[in-house]
């Protein structure tokens, strides 16, 4: 690796904030200029290492610069295999990567389509959900996000990702499965699921009675890692069904074998999805979203076109399809479960020293941490959470944070994460919360 030649990162600074839109943030006080990575690791400009705990945004599946998907890509390179095409022209990699990923899908999900994000993915799930019921209306969860174009801000449950003059057509959000803030004031053990029973009231009270499709996260990413109950999906889906509409997955986050022993949570948790949408970790950190439904919903675009000039081209399907092969040949999302689960018990521990944590929750490698100024009010600790990703950062550890109040410190490894390096995660936290609490 070379660090000479660099721009500084006070350099870089000024001229993202002379060039940027000012929508550009940046994570930490003193932000990292990071140049170099290989599997759970990133480097900084100065050469200083980092476990990555948060995978770029939760988009590190198989590991950095993984040697499988180096040498497929090297090796395209080399033979001066077509970069571009479009899909107006016959290639074997798109076709290769859907039978791939058709082949772990949820039962009757049989049919594919690519796009360059996530955002993507779900604007081609809401309008294959509105072409195949004829109706426009789309649910959501408050606290939810679904990506940053037009269609998808609209069913954005964050307002800090809302704009002034940001249209709002077909859209209404139901209350957030969210337990530790329950806004019904509920306890999971003991609650009647109002949460779920919400979905109906609010297609009841706020739509002329039929919908096109409800869209969820099954764990929701940036609204800080909020883990809805299993029973949850069940109701739901009844619910949607029987209103018309369509249920579509988001898993964008949780996709990819990172939170369930299937590559998609929808299938190991058994959710009666009719369109499940991906990206992220799917590419590994490729510009790639798919999309996966129903062939009758997929029927119902025949006679219409739909193209994405840079879908399935040739070195973002193989990306994606190695990454896919990896996961598979490694068990990486049985690896995923065991270290998720060492991850857990070892933050349940640091719960019990630390008061500040307020909730520990996720699936498998999706795990945040909610941080409180104390357990009765549940008042954000939004601050600290900052400091305690700037204090973790200074002692090698990359985290990412999240939340609507910006208190969820997000933890998203790489799949191959080892024991030594969980437990590594668990001990930098905890000697940055004793650190955090000299500060107070
Ligand atoms: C759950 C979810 N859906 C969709 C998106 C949008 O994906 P992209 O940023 O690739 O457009 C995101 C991005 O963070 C996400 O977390």
């Amino acid at each position: 690796m070379t660090t000479t030649n660099l721009p500084t990162n006070q350099e870089l600074i000024a001229k993202r904030q002379q060039h940027f839109l000012p929508t550009a943030v940046l994570y930490h006080d003193q932000p990292l200029q990071l140049v170099k990575a290989q599997g759970e690791y990133v480097w900084d400009s100065e050469g200083k290492r980092y476990l990555d705990a948060i995978g770029g945004i939760v988009c590190i599946s198989a590991g950095h610069n993984h040697p499988k998907i180096k040498k497929a890509l090297m090796g395209m390179l080399e033979n001066d295999v077509i970069q571009h095409t479009s899909t107006l022209y016959l290639t074997r990699y798109p076709v290769e990567l859907a039978e791939t990923l058709l082949e772990e899908a949820p039962e009757g999900l049989d049919r594919a389509a690519f796009t360059n994000s996530g955002s993507e993915a779900n604007e081609l799930a809401f309008m294959a959900a509105r072409q195949a019921t004829g109706e426009t209306m789309v649910l959501n969860l408050r606290h939810g996000y679904h990506g940053g174009t037009s269609g998808t801000l609209s069913q954005c449950g964050h307002h800090t990702w809302r704009f002034r003059a940001q249209p709002n057509a077909s859209a209404v959000s139901a209350l957030e499965p969210y337990c530790y803030r329950c806004p019904f004031k509920q306890h999971p053990d003991s609650c009647n699921l109002e949460c779920a029973q919400n979905v109906e009231t609010t297609i009841q009270t706020a739509t002329h009675g039929k919908i096109a499709a409800m869209v969820v996260e099954p764990v929701m990413g940036v609204g800080g890692f909020i883990t809805p109950p299993e029973r949850y999906f069940s109701e739901v889906t009844r619910i949607v069904h029987e209103y018309g509409g369509k249920f579509i997955s988001d898993e964008v986050q949780t996709g990819a074998g990172r939170c369930s022993h299937e590559l998609l949570l929808t299938k190991g948790l058994g959710i009666d999805a009719d369109i499940v949408t991906m990206a992220k970790g799917f590419g590994n950190g490729a510009a790639i979203g798919g999309v996966l439904m129903r062939s009758e919903i997929a029927d119902e675009l025949s006679g219409k076109v739909y193209f994405n000039t840079f879908a399935c081209d040739p070195y973002q399907t193989v990306q994606a399809k190695v990454t896919l092969d990896i996961i598979k040949q490694e068990q990486l999302a049985d690896n995923a479960m065991a270290m998720g689960k060492r991850l857990m018990d070892g933050l349940q521990g640091l719960m019990q020293q630390h008061q500040i944590i307020g909730d520990v929750r996720g699936r498998g490698l999706l795990m945040g941490i909610e941080l409180v100024k104390d357990r009765k009010s549940k008042a954000p600790a939004a601050a600290e959470t900052a400091r305690l990703m700037d204090i973790c950062k200074d002692r090698g550890l990359l985290l990412g944070k999240g939340g609507l109040l910006v208190n969820v410190i997000r933890l998203a490894p790489p799949l191959a994460v080892n024991a030594a390096q969980i437990d590594t995660i668990i001990e930098t936290i905890d000697s940055a919360l004793h650190q955090l609490a000299k500060e107070a």
